[in-house]
């Protein structure tokens, strides 16, 4: 296994650059076998900046033409309450009636986030929700939601780049990995 180190950070690569971009375009493939009415592609940001950057250009080599909007949700996990709050800090703009909408964000790993999207989106009236993230974490499933696309089952570590993030850091990083040495 590859690894750098920045700032005295060893980072494990585990998903490279080169993997990442193959199983995008299968992805953006099984998006389109869908034949999507009226996509409407929807970020969860932040940390699906990169992967949705990269997904909807795949998309596009893929014969779709969807529109695109963000969402910025904000969820918080305390160990006193039993369900986490999400808040929505950015609203999409975009009117979702009789549109099939894609939510993709970077990881479900309770799912209350993307449980949180899809209910309020479905009850817009979208004609459908769908979701696509780049990791799913096995194990710590909260909300009754399962990803309709998924790009790799991540092992139960904290991970960082291609958009995600230790506060705030790391996110530039062109592969997903493992932070070792915080
Ligand atoms: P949940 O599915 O609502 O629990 O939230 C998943 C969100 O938590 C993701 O969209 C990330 O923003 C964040 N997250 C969970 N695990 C990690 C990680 O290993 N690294 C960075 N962010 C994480
Ligand atoms: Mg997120």
């Amino acid at each position: 296994m590859s690894s750098i180190t920045i700032d005295g950070h060893r980072i494990d690569v585990l998903f490279s650059e080169t993997e990442i971009a193959k199983r995008i375009t299968v992805l953006a493939a099984e998006v389109a076998a869908r034949k999507p009415h009226r996509l409407l592609v929807v970020p969860v940001l932040k940390g699906s900046f990169i992967f949705a950057a990269d997904l909807i250009r795949a998309m596009h080599h893929a014969g779709l033409s969807p529109e695109v909007d963000f969402m910025i949700l904000a969820s918080y996990r305390s160990a006193q309450k039993s369900s986490g709050q999400v808040d929505v800090l950015r609203d999409i703009e975009s009117a979702v009636q009789d549109r099939d909408v894609l939510l993709v964000d970077d990881i479900l790993e309770s799912g209350r986030t993307l449980a949180f999207a899809k209910d309020l989106i479905t009850a817009r009236g979208a004609k459908s929700v769908m979701s696509c993230v780049l990791l799913d974490k096995p194990g710590h499933l909260a909300a009754n939601i399962k990803a309709d696309f998924r790009g790799f089952d991540c092992p139960d570590l904290f991970v960082v780049g291609y958009g995600m993030d230790m506060a705030h850091q790391f996110r530039e990083l062109p592969f997903v990995g493992h932070v070792v040495t915080v």
